[in-house]
C-alpha cells in the first residue's frame, strides 16, 4: 500500500483529495446504502462493462485498459455471487464497493472506468435495469395467474352461483363469469407493466453528473448494449427523475388491489357460512387450539400486501415531490421501497396463481346458494315486462309483492303456486316458471359480456387465443 493510499483511507476512502477527515460514524450510518443497494450488483457490473467497452471503442481509454476492467468486473461478479465479496459501509454504496474492489484486482485501469460517468447516471441506469426486470417478472407472474383463472373459468362456465351487490344476493351468475372478471383485471394489470416497461426503456447512462460530458462518448452504443431502446434525451431528466419507479409502484399497487379483492372473496367463500370453496392443504394452515379449523392464511396475507405496496408508492411519491433538479441524495431512498414492493408483489402473484389452481370449488353449494335469496326476482320483473306488457316500474312493484309473499311463506319464488301469483297479478302464466330457475336466468343473459355460459365460453376462447 502506498503512502497516499494510506492517507486517503485515514481521511476518506473515496474523496481523500478534498476531505481531510473521515465521516462521523452516524454520518456513515445515515449515508451508506450498501446494506440494500448491493442487490443492484448485476446491473451495476453490466452497466460498467458496457461503459468501459464504449470508452475503448471511442478511443477514450485504451483497449488494454478496457479489457482489464472487463475481466476484473467478471471476477467481482463471481466473488459477489459466491459470497466472497466483502461489502463495506465506508465505501457507501454498491458503485463504490465494486470500483474499489476492481482497483485492488486490476490496479490503475480501474481508475479510468469512471471517466465520462458519474454515480448519478450510474445509479439511474442500474435502477432502471432492475425495475425493468421486475416489470418482466410481474408480466410473467400475471400471465401464469391469468392462465390459472381462465382454466377455472372454463371448467365452471355453467356453474351457477349468486352474484352479489352490497354482498347481498343480486342475480345468479356463473362461476366462470366471476373468474373471468378477474382475468380482465389482471390482464389490464399486465398491460400496465408492459406500458411502463416500454416507457422506462431508455438509457440514462452518459448523462454523467447532470450536464452530460465533454468526452466524445457514444450513448447510443451503451443504450443498445444494455437493451435500451435509445438514450434519454435530456441529461438533467436522466439523472433526476424516478417516474419509472413510480409507475412500477403504481401498477403494482393497482395489481395488489385486485389481488386483495380476490383474496377477500376466497376468505369469505371458504368460510363455514359460505362453503363455496375449500382451500387445499398447500395454501392453508390449521389452528393450534381449534382442531376443526382450516385458515386461509395465504389469502389473508395476499389481501394485506396492498398495505406495504401502496405504502411504498406513497413513500416514494413523497420523497420525489418538490425535489429540485437534478440529483439529490433524497433519491437514495427510492430503492428499499421498490425492492420491498416488488418482492411482495411477486410472492403474492405466485401464491394467488397456486391457490386458484388448487382450489376445490363446490358446485352444488354454489348452485344451492344461487337458488336462494330471490336471486331471480329481476328475471320475473323482466318477464312481466316482456310477456305481460307491464311497464318496468309496475313489474318491479308486482315482483316485490311476490317476493314479500314468498318471504312470508318461508319459500323461494319458484315455490309459489300459479294461484298465489294470480292473487298479485292475473296476467302471470305457467311460462313464468321457465325464468324462475337459476339456469334459465343465467342462460338468458346473452348480452355481450353477460353471464350466459355461451358468453363466458366465448370470452374463455378469446383469452386462450390471446394467451397463445
Ligand atoms: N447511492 C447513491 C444513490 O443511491 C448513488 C448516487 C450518489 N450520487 C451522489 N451524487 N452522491 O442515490
Amino acid at each position: 500500500m502506498t503512502d497516499s493510499t494510506k492517507d486517503s483511507q485515514a481521511s476518506n476512502a473515496m474523496w481523500g483529495g478534498r476531505f481531510a477527515a473521515g465521516p462521523d460514524a452516524i454520518m456513515e450510518a445515515i449515508n451508506a446504502s450498501i446494506g440494500f443497494d448491493q442487490r443492484l450488483y448485476t446491473q451495476d457490473i453490466r452497466g460498467s462493462r458496457a461503459h468501459a467497452a464504449m470508452l475503448a471503442a471511442q478511443g477514450i481509454i485504451s483497449d488494454k485498459d478496457a479489457e482489464a476492467i472487463g475481466e476484473g468486473l467478471v471476477t467481482v461478479l463471481s466473488e459477489i455471487e459466491t459470497g466472497k465479496f466483502e461489502f463495506s459501509a465506508a465505501l457507501e454504496d454498491i458503485h463504490m464497493n465494486i470500483e474499489a474492489r476492481l482497483k485492488v484486482l486490476v490496479g490503475e485501469p480501474a481508475g479510468r472506468l469512471h471517466t465520462a460517468r458519474s454515480r448519478n447516471d450510474q445509479v439511474a441506469t442500474d435502477f432502471r435495469l432492475w425495475v425493468r426486470e421486475q416489470c418482466d417478472a410481474a408480466i410473467s407472474g400475471l400471465d401464469a395467474l391469468i392462465r390459472a383463472a381462465v382454466a377455472r373459468a372454463e371448467e365452471g362456465a355453467d356453474w351457477v352461483m349468486p352474484g352479489f351487490t352490497h354482498l347481498q344476493t343480486a342475480q345468479p351468475v356463473t362461476f366462470g363469469h366471476h373468474m373471468m372478471a378477474y382475468v380482465e383485471m389482471f390482464a389490464r394489470d399486465k398491460s400496465r407493466f408492459e406500458d411502463a416497461r416500454k416507457r422506462m426503456n431508455e438509457s440514462p447512462l452518459g448523462a454523467a453528473a447532470l450536464a452530460g460530458t465533454g468526452f466524445n462518448i457514444d450513448r447510443f452504443a451503451t443504450a443498445q448494449a444494455l437493451g435500451f431502446d435509445r438514450p434519454m434525451a435530456n441529461s438533467l431528466d436522466a439523472v433526476s427523475d424516478r417516474d419509472f419507479a413510480l409507475e412500477f409502484l403504481s401498477a403494482s399497487a393497482i395489481c395488489a388491489v385486485h389481488l386483495s379483492r380476490l383474496a377477500e372473496e376466497l376468505v369469505i367463500w371458504s368460510s363455514a357460512q359460505f362453503r363455496f370453496v375449500s382451500m387445499s392443504d398447500k395454501w392453508s394452515t390449521g389452528s393450534s387450539i381449534m382442531p376443526q379449523k382450516r385458515n386461509p392464511d395465504a389469502a389473508e396475507l395476499i389481501r394485506a400486501k396492498i398495505g406495504r405496496i401502496l405504502g411504498a408508492s406513497v413513500a416514494l411519491f413523497t420523497v420525489m415531490k418538490g425535489l429540485p433538479l437534478a440529483y439529490s441524495k433524497d433519491m437514495q431512498e427510492d430503492k428499499e421501497q421498490v425492492f420491498d414492493a416488488a418482492d411482495n408483489l411477486m410472492l403474492a402473484l405466485a401464491a394467488m396463481a397456486g391457490m386458484i389452481g388448487d382450489l376445490s370449488v363446490h358446485q352444488a353449494n354454489l348452485e344451492a346458494a344461487a337458488s336462494s335469496g330471490f336471486s331471480t326476482a329481476t328475471d320475473l320483473a323482466d318477464w312481466l315486462v316482456r310477456e305481460a306488457g307491464l311497464p318496468f316500474r309496475e313489474a318491479h312493484h308486482v315482483t316485490g309483492s311476490l317476493v314479500a309473499m314468498a318471504e312470508a311463506a318461508g319459500c323461494d319464488l319458484p315455490d309459489l303456486s300459479l294461484e298465489q301469483m294470480h292473487a298479485v297479478h292475473p296476467g302471470i302464466t305457467e311460462a313464468v316458471f321457465d325464468v324462475l330457475g337459476v339456469h334459465n336466468s343465467v342462460a338468458s343473459r346473452q348480452s355481450y359480456g353477460g353471464t350466459a355460459p355461451d358468453q363466458v365460453r366465448a370470452q374463455v376462447a378469446r383469452w386462450r387465443e390471446i394467451l397463445g
